[in-house]
């Protein structure tokens, strides 16, 4: 049992995943022997609905200068956040020379759009490198966590914002409680929060364990939102599902009163009852798929091997680190992974030490198979590696079950 992160109410983990490394910690190859490791819990809070990893990894570990993570790697996403930015541009902020803040903006993907546009900006960035690779792009960033602190500063400095932004990060927090006493700090009395994260009805109806690591503290839901943010005199206006990251949720957020609540809101707290959200059973019946999932998994890699067919991992994400140490792949069932992040090539996978090779390798050497990691951008993907199929290929994917294509 560990205290709630949000109420302080007692949770039980639903799933644990055993001993897990950083998810996003790429190995050099004399690095193996001080690796770090945890064990991967997730509970349900029963009082505030909060599902929440149970243990967590202090945030210097996982956040620093070399963290290997840049949003623009993915064209798809650079295109969400284009319209991500104009739809707070044309709706959520207006008037005299508006100011925005964004947390977790990483190397600029979305800010750079206020910045060509001319209006005020803030990033607020801890990941040195990721930040630096933003300034160089003439974005304001701040290289610090958010926090109450922070947002007394930016005051001091900027003045309160219009819109506090964040995409992929709120959901990276486990001291929510003063990101959102700094909000309250921050925002103007009309202001408007804009954020997106994973959704959790999405998780748990593509059976996606694999958003499960270390660096996500929490899995959203619209009721665990609205019970987080009630505590601090706002409430969500409006909620916009997203497309990207297998299935995300954006959430409006205004101070309690001051902008209308859309019907949007109460339609997705009702179908949110019907899918059992609020139920700790609906978890219990997903850890019992999440071990299907991996048995099966493990058998089609083992059956490959035995045919003596190639395969490859295709993206080494963050997820792909819950997948590969859970199920017990080792390089011996997947040689190796392909991957366009310079940094993280010629390194290896967190816990399997599984080698991280250029892309290119794939272009140049189709394997028959390919496990998909970055499947939340299957259709940039696919539609990028139609050779491999065209050549015999054949893509293994995991979710929303483990099959061919
Ligand atoms: N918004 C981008 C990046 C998401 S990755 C996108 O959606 O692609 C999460 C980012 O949040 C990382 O760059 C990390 O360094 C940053 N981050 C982590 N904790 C933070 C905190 N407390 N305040 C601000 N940013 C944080
Ligand atoms: P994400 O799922 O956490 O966004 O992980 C993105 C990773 O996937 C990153 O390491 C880059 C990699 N990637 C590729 O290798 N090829 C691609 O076409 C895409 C879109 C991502
Ligand atoms: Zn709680």
């Amino acid at each position: 049992m560990k205290p709630c992160l949000i109420c302080s109410q007692d949770v039980e983990p639903f799933i644990s995943f055993g001993r897990m490394p950083i998810a996003n910690g790429f190995l050099e190859a004399g690095d193996f022997a001080d690796e770090y490791f945890f064990e991967l819990r997730a509970g349900f809070c029963e009082r505030c609905r909060m599902v929440q990893l149970t243990e967590l990894v202090d945030r210097e570990r996982m956040f620093h200068d070399n963290y290997p993570f840049f949003s623009s790697t993915s064209t798809r996403m650079a295109i969400h956040f284009e319209s991500f930015a104009h739809e707070v541009i044309s709706r959520r902020i207006g008037g005299d020379d508006p100011f925005v803040v964004e947390i977790g903006s990483n190397d600029g993907i979305m800010l750079r759009h206020f910045a060509s546009a001319g209006i005020r900006h803030l990033g607020i960035e801890p990941s040195a490198n990721v930040a630096a690779a933003a300034q160089a792009k003439g974005i304001r960033t701040v290289c610090r966590f958010f926090d109450a602190e922070l947002a007394r500063e930016i005051v001091a400095e900027h003045g309160q914002a219009d819109a506090f932004l964040g995409a992929n990060v709120m959901c990276h927090i486990p001291y929510l409680h003063s990101v959102l006493e700094g909000i309250e700090i921050l925002l103007k009395p009309s202001g408007h929060v804009l954020f997106e994260d994973p959704y959790l009805a999405d998780i748990i109806a593509k059976t996606a364990y694999d958003q499960i690591y270390d660096e996500h503290a929490f899995y959203f839901s619209l009721a665990s939102v609205q019970y987080l943010f009630s505590r601090h005199g706002m409430e969500v206006v409006d909620i916009q599902p997203q497309n990207v990251h297998g299935g995300s949720m954006r959430y409006v957020i205004a101070r309690r009163g001051v902008h209308p609540v859309s019907a949007a809101v109460r339609f997705l707290a009702d179908k949110e009852k019907a899918q059992g959200l609020d139920r700790r059973v609906t978890f219990n019946d997903f850890r019992v798929r999440v071990e299907r999932s991996r048995d099966e998994l493990l058998s089609l890699l083992r059956k490959i091997k035995k045919e003596g067919k190639s395969v490859a991992g295709y993206a080494a994400t963050s997820k792909s680190t819950t997948v590969l140490n859970y199920c017990g792949i080792t390089p011996e069932l997947l040689p190796y992974i392909c991957d366009t992040t310079p940094l993280k090539q010629g390194r290896f996978s967190p816990g399997m030490h599984i080698p991280i090779r250029p892309y290119e390798e794939f272009k140049n050497r189709f394997p028959d198979y390919a496990l998909l990691f970055g499947w939340n951008h299957a259709e940039e993907i696919m539609a990028k590696e139609e050779a491999f199929v065209a050549g015999g290929g054949k893509w293994i994917l995991y979710v929303p079950e483990v099959h061919i294509q």
